[in-house]
């Protein structure tokens, strides 16, 4: 039974203000967790409740936190912390909009994770066993980023995550050795050519690049400087995040003064795709463009991971359109664009009925909070992208990870390449 909720501010690694829960079970087990913030949020995402005014930008969390203190608390009091579905269900109508923006997602989130981890606690389970019952769930294939761009880097390249994917490792513990080597390569290439400038909001270094083509030579040459084939068993994943500089069918490069339609857009990156081995993008087009996702689908779903991220923002019914109009075929889920795990999960369940790959993933603003590992494993998502190799609020995930592989010993399986939803050529 909830005897308590509790809610505080604490800052996130951008240094702004966020909500933090503890929920108590029977006066005694606490189990905490802390929202994260998008900075390329989409617009279908449960709202993020700042206060404006003249703290800290505007950005400051007050109001979501008195509605943990007060309303959620008043109603959560006196549950059973066992029945998550039904806690959720209780602040969804507490809430009674369509996007939370009464209560704010942020107070929501952070409250239904404690609930989680509060309830792992009581029966002395980690959170991904909990989960997980007694089914098969695999260790993940992660997504590390190398460079950051796009509104994560004051838009110095358009697109926002250059990452590896190692499908080839034989497990998670091997998959992050080959990251090492390969961000450490990448820096050193940056170093030698006079362009290391420190790393944006994810830990990938700051992307000091004349073209998004550039980056993607700079990656493919810090694989091969690491030791591995580029396409063998490391491959490229790209978050375009094209909702940031593109609206109605219109996309504005940064690095030039070109405006793209969809058409061109979607030319461009399938020159990409022929060029460099990239087995992944996420966004390609804007989150209006839903005829620019069917094409992008149409032409390279059969090769490629398509991921909606702003475009499905974690939510079952969306992901269930884009199913039947083939407009992607893997969807990112983040807690926090949905609003309560409950709600996370129904669109992870709703991405594996229709065949998608699906990727638990962190956002560009985050903490020290670990929980969405554990929903990685419990749910056997198959993929984890928390952004790069560096600052801690990414380690503390991967190291999280390494933790759950190790102390599931020989019953771990590492996804890899079975986590993606086309054939390995
Ligand atoms: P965000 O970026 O957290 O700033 O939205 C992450 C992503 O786009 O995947
Ligand atoms: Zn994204």
């Amino acid at each position: 039974t909830i005897t308590g909720v509790h809610g505080r501010r604490v800052w996130d690694s951008r240094g702004r203000p966020t909500v933090e829960v503890e929920v108590t079970l029977c006066e005694r087990v606490v189990g905490r967790a802390i929202a994260p913030a998008g900075a390329s949020t989409g617009s279908g995402e449960a709202v993020d409740l700042r206060d404006a005014g003249e703290a800290f930008g505007g950005l400051d969390v007050r109001r979501a936190i008195g509605n943990v203190n007060g309303p959620i608390a008043q109603t959560l009091v006196g549950m059973n912390a066992g029945d998550l579905p039904a806690v959720d269900a209780a602040m969804i109508a507490l809430d009674g909009t369509p996007d939370k923006s009464r209560l704010g997602g942020n107070a929501l989130v952070a409250t239904s994770m404690a609930a989680l981890q509060a309830r792992a606690s009581a029966v002395g389970l980690p959170v991904w066993k909990l989960l997980a019952g007694s089914r098969r769930v695999r260790i993940p294939l992660p997504e590390i980023q190398i460079f950051g761009g796009g509104a994560h880097a004051e838009r110095r390249v358009d697109v926002q995550d250059f990452m590896v994917m190692c499908p080839g490792a034989a497990s998670f513990a091997e998959a992050l050795d080959w990251t090492a080597e390969i961000y450490r390569a990448a820096g050193g290439l940056m170093r030698k050519a006079g362009k290391l400038q420190g790393v944006a909001d994810e830990g990938g270094y700051w992307p000091v690049f004349a073209s998004n083509e550039e980056a993607l030579d700079t990656l493919v040459l810090a694989i091969e400087a690491a030791g591995f084939k580029p396409g063998g068993d490391v491959a490229i994943s790209l978050d375009v995040a094209a909702s940031e500089f593109g609206e109605a069918g219109v996309y504005a490069l940064a690095l030039d003064d070109r405006k793209l339609d969809t058409g061109q857009l979607i030319d461009m990156l399938g020159s990409w795709l022929l060029a460099y081995p990239i087995a992944s993008v996420e966004d390609p087009v804007a989150e209006d463009d839903t005829e620019g996702f069917r094409a992008f689908t149409e032409r390279f779903g059969q090769r490629c991971q398509i991921i909606g991220d702003d475009f499905l923002v974690t939510d079952a019914e969306r992901v269930r359109r884009a199913a039947r109009d083939c407009s992607a075929n893997a969807v990112l889920i983040k807690p926090n664009q949905a609003g309560t795990v409950t709600e996370t999960h129904a669109a992870l369940l709703a991405g594996r009925e229709a065949g998608f790959g699906t990727i638990v993933s962190a956002r560009s603003g985050e903490t020290e909070d670990t929980t969405i590992a554990h929903l990685a494993v419990g749910w056997d998502a198959g993929q984890f992208k928390v952004g790069s190799f560096s600052r801690s609020e990414r380690m503390a995930k991967w190291n999280e990870m390494l933790r759950i592989e190790e102390c599931m010993g020989r019953d771990a399986v590492f996804a890899g390449w079975s986590a993606l939803p086309f054939r390995e050529s």
